[in-house]
């Protein structure tokens, strides 16, 4: 009885554990998929710098042009969200919505700076962006790639030792974002239908060559 008892304790464990493995099994499609830009979040979520750390960990296993790892990194969370919030330009697509709407503010960000020029830099730059993204989705976060900052100010509040190259925003997000599928032809320009943000992308045969 107590033989039977145990097995089929053991058994609900195994499968158990099976199940649990199983529902964490998480795609590179899925995570690409939801790895949309993120231009509102939820104000509530503070990211904390162990998060933040945490998408560096994942930057520092991209490759890296000549691996000479000219990136660095800066961690900015909520306290020091004001140094770089004001100067950031969100979704200039859409000028007449002014983004991020009140109270969708982000309040964690990275800061990439690059400490030599170079012609591989923006290389280096887009995969390491791209990973921490990827990195962050997987978290349960989201973020966006900021190019339109005001670097000189940046540069300044943050004082920074190297010039800042890209932002990234991260935290919860807010938004509800779709990939809605366009031929060639069609405008690639992202646009909202109330709360939905849609993100045309190309077809996977408009963007192979022959
Ligand atoms: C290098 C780079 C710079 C970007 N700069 C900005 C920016 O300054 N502000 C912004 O709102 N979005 C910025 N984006 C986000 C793009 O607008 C976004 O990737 C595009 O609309 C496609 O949406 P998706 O990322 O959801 O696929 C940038 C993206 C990249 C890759």
């Amino acid at each position: 009885m107590a033989d039977n008892y145990l097995g089929r304790k053991m058994e609900e464990y195994e499968a158990q554990k099976c199940a649990s493995v199983r529902t964490r099994k998480v795609s590179l499609m899925s995570l690409l998929a939801k790895n949309r830009s993120t231009r509102g979040f939820d104000t509530s979520f503070k990211v904390r710098k162990d998060q933040l750390v945490s998408l560096v960990e994942a930057a520092r296993l991209a490759p890296s042009a000549r691996n000479q790892q000219v990136l660095r990194f800066r961690l900015v969370t909520a306290e020091e969200a004001h140094l770089v919030l004001p100067h950031i330009r969100l979704g200039a697509a859409l000028p007449e919505i002014h983004l991020p709407l009140p109270n969708t503010e982000p309040n964690a960000f990275i800061v990439i700076c690059a400490m030599k020029e170079g012609r591989y830099v923006d290389m280096d730059l887009g995969i390491a962006a791209q990973t921490m993204l990827l990195r962050a989705v997987e978290m349960g976060l989201n973020g966006v790639c900021i190019a339109a900052f005001d670097h000189e100010i940046i540069s300044a509040n943050l004082k920074l030792p190297y010039p800042p190259q890209l932002i990234l925003a991260i935290g919860r997000s807010a938004e509800h974002v779709e990939v809605v599928d366009i031929t060639e032809s069609e405008d690639t320009t992202y646009y909202r239908k109330g709360a939905i943000h849609f993100v045309p992308k190309l077809r996977t045969e408009d963007l192979i060559i022959g």
